[in-house]
């Protein structure tokens, strides 16, 4: 089983669908969420309907507390886990160990078991207060990241936006430990 991990980046959470809709194809994929994504109306959606098309598609109630998250690691293992997208916030979490949502346990309990982490970052600040959690990121063992790019360099001159069309060849690169390259397109 897969996990694939989902953060408040609403922009993205069409084509964060579409992804999972890929993997479905191929693996037994785990739906987890942060707080954020469950409680979340914006703009682009309501988050009741988020969820229902994530549990439809991948046809497994999602994780969505720090308590149902822990047994992803020892206890229950996961093949991989992506997340897709990740946020700038969760990013940050990550890179210093901070781990209260159920993505961030879930990467927690994943790691500790030499599990793979695949990152798909989507922030606007990705290369300004999140430039050094990016490298704190690449320097950790079994974490990779799926490719990105500058997605607005005039308009938003600090964001990277992973290209979720990779998401799948990271996974299978990341299971021989390998990063898909070049890392920025
Ligand atoms: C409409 C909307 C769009 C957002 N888009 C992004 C985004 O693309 N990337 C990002 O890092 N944060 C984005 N945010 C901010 C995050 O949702 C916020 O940092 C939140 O605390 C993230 O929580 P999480 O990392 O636990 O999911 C957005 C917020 C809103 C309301």
């Amino acid at each position: 089983m897969i996990g694939y991990g989902i953060c408040g980046s609403f922009c993205t959470h069409e084509r964060s669908l579409k992804t999972l809709e890929e993997l479905v194809e191929k693996y037994d994929v785990q739906p987890i969420a942060t707080p954020c994504v469950v409680s979340s109306d914006t703009r682009f959606g309501k988050a009741s309907e988020f969820i229902g098309k994530v549990e439809r598609v991948t046809g497994h109630k999602i994780i969505e507390t720090v308590k149902d998250a822990e047994p992803l690691g020892p206890a229950k293992p996961l093949e991989a886990l992506v997340i897709c997208p990740c946020t700038g916030n969760t990013l940050a979490k990550l890179a210093l160990g901070i781990t209260d949502t159920a993505v961030t346990m879930a990467a927690k309990a994943h790691l500790r078991s030499g599990g793979r982490l695949i990152i798909a970052l989507a922030t606007n600040d990705a290369m300004s207060s999140n430039l050094q959690n990016i490298a704190l990121m690449l320097n950790k063992k079994n974490v990779f990241f799926v490719p990105m790019r500058q997605d607005d360099p005039i308009l938003k001159p600090h964001s990277l936006v992973a290209d979720f069309a990779l998401v799948e060849k990271c996974l299978e690169y990341a299971l021989d430990s390998l990063q898909v390259r070049p890392l920025f397109l």
